[in-house]
Parts: structure tokens; C-alpha cells; sequence
């Protein structure tokens, strides 16, 4: 009989056996515009997402998934969706708005310069 491969909830990778893993340095994702008020943009290659309040305000957050670590790959409107489990966050506050995930996505700091969106530790 073979062996079963392990399905550990803590071990989940991205296709290809690479590890999820948001920006460890400040990471130049696009252009500004690209973000609309109230609206959000995932940006799949940097496991990241950028989102934009009512005031115009930029936030961004890790897309690696807070239940076992999955790379999230969909945003449906503001709603983001973990292929793994089905756990769904919301990208302007990242906030848990279907489990089994139960804490938020992590906050990353986010700034525009000359009309770029620039996310990650030390932005
Ligand atoms: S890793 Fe389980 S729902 Fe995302």
C-alpha cells in the first residue's frame, strides 16, 4: 500500500511546491490607478492585496492565508477567497468574513510614489 501524502493543515504551498509568502521588502506592484475608491486589486505574483476606502485611503494586506498558509488566488469584488477551505477575508479591512480562518490577513505598509503603488515591510 502506498503512502499517504501528508495533508497537514499546517503545510499548504503554492502550485509548484513554492511556499506562500507575502513581500519581506517593499515591492513595487503598478500603477496607482489601478486601485479604485472602494474597489481592491490582488496582485497573485507577490501574494499580496492592495484595497482603497471611501477616503481614498490605500491599504494593503498579505494574501497568504491566515487558516494554513495557502496563497489566496481569487478577489470576487472586495472578497477575498482561499481556494484551500473556502475562507473569505475582506480586502479593505482584512477581516475574517467566513471561517475556518479566524484571525485577519496581515496589515503590510503601503504607500503611492509618483503614481506607483509600493507594499511590503519598510514601504
Ligand atoms: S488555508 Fe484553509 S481556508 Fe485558507
Amino acid at each position: 500500500m502506498a503512502p499517504v501524502a501528508g495533508l497537514g493543515l499546517t503545510a499548504c504551498s503554492a502550485p509548484g511546491g513554492e511556499v506562500a509568502a507575502a513581500p519581506t521588502a517593499p515591492v513595487d506592484l503598478g500603477a496607482e490607478g489601478e486601485v479604485s475608491k472602494g474597489g481592491a486589486k490582488l496582485y497573485r505574483d507577490h501574494n499580496v492585496v492592495v484595497s482603497r476606502d471611501g477616503s481614498g485611503r490605500l491599504k494593503a494586506y498579505s494574501t497568504v492565508c491566515t487558516h494554513a498558509g495557502c496563497p489566496i488566488n481569487k478577489l470576487q469584488g472586495t472578497t477575498l477567497v482561499c481556494p484551500c477551505h473556502g475562507s473569505q477575508f475582506d480586502a479593505v479591512t482584512g477581516k475574517v468574513v467566513q471561517s475556518p480562518a479566524t484571525e485577519p490577513l496581515a496589515e503590510l505598509p503601503v504607500r503611492a510614489v509618483n503614481g506607483r503603488i509600493i507594499a511590503g515591510p519598510g514601504a
